[in-house]
């Protein structure tokens, strides 16, 4: 079982994206999100032994700060990560040329901790597809020294401390334009 649901856009652009390269799935579960989707290969790392485990795909079992950081480190995926945190995260994040998020910070869920989202802000936001169940979010490389953009409501809400109400999907339709503000 996958805690998220990948609305079809959010399947297009999650294959556009990890076409032919290799994803490292961190907290993986089950694995559901991790399908290759057209990735040269997947690697599952969860703690946990999972329940079932898409075709194709590779598992370690490992908490992730045990797991050695491959020296080239391409996408990382972050499915409904815990919001107590993951040790050692922020040496993936750092590493990965590409980060994709799918959680849920609204209505009393949270999906990440501050410090996740607080470095997310520091690199550029390729694609923000927000929905009711959860949000995807594709960062790619850092925006600079010292320079963070601006929030989308998905981690606004997981960086408030507090519990958000779900804008709903025509607010976050008719305002788009998350993807392009930076802060310096
Ligand atoms: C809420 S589940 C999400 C599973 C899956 N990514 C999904 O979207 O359905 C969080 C997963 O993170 C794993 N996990 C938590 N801390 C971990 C750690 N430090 N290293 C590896 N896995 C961890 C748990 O075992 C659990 O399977």
């Amino acid at each position: 079982m996958s805690f998220g649901k990948l609305t079809r856009p959010m399947r297009d652009i999650l294959a556009s994206v990890v076409a032919g390269r290799v994803v490292y799935d961190l907290g993986a579960g089950s694995g559901g999100h991790g399908k290759k989707r057209g990735a040269s290969r997947v690697i599952c790392v969860d703690k946990s032994t999972p329940w079932v485990m898409p075709r194709g795909v590779e598992f370690i079992r490992s908490y992730i700060n045990e797991v050695a950081l491959p020296d080239d480190l391409d996408v990382v995926f972050l499915g409904w990560p815990v919001q107590y945190g993951m040790p050692g995260l922020h040496l993936w994040l750092e590493k990965a040329k590409t980060i994709i998020y799918l959680g849920c910070n609204f209505g009393g869920t949270a999906c990440g901790t501050k410090p996740l989202f607080q470095y997310l802000l520091m690199r550029r936001l390729a694609y923000h597809l927000p929905d009711h169940r959860n949000t995807l979010l594709v960062v790619e490389e850092p925006l600079g020294e010292g320079i963070t953009r601006e929030p989308t409501p998905e981690e606004a809400a997981a960086l408030s401390g507090q519990v958000v109400a779900y804008p709903g999907a025509s607010t976050l339709r008719e305002n788009p334009s998350w993807t392009s503000t930076v802060i310096s």
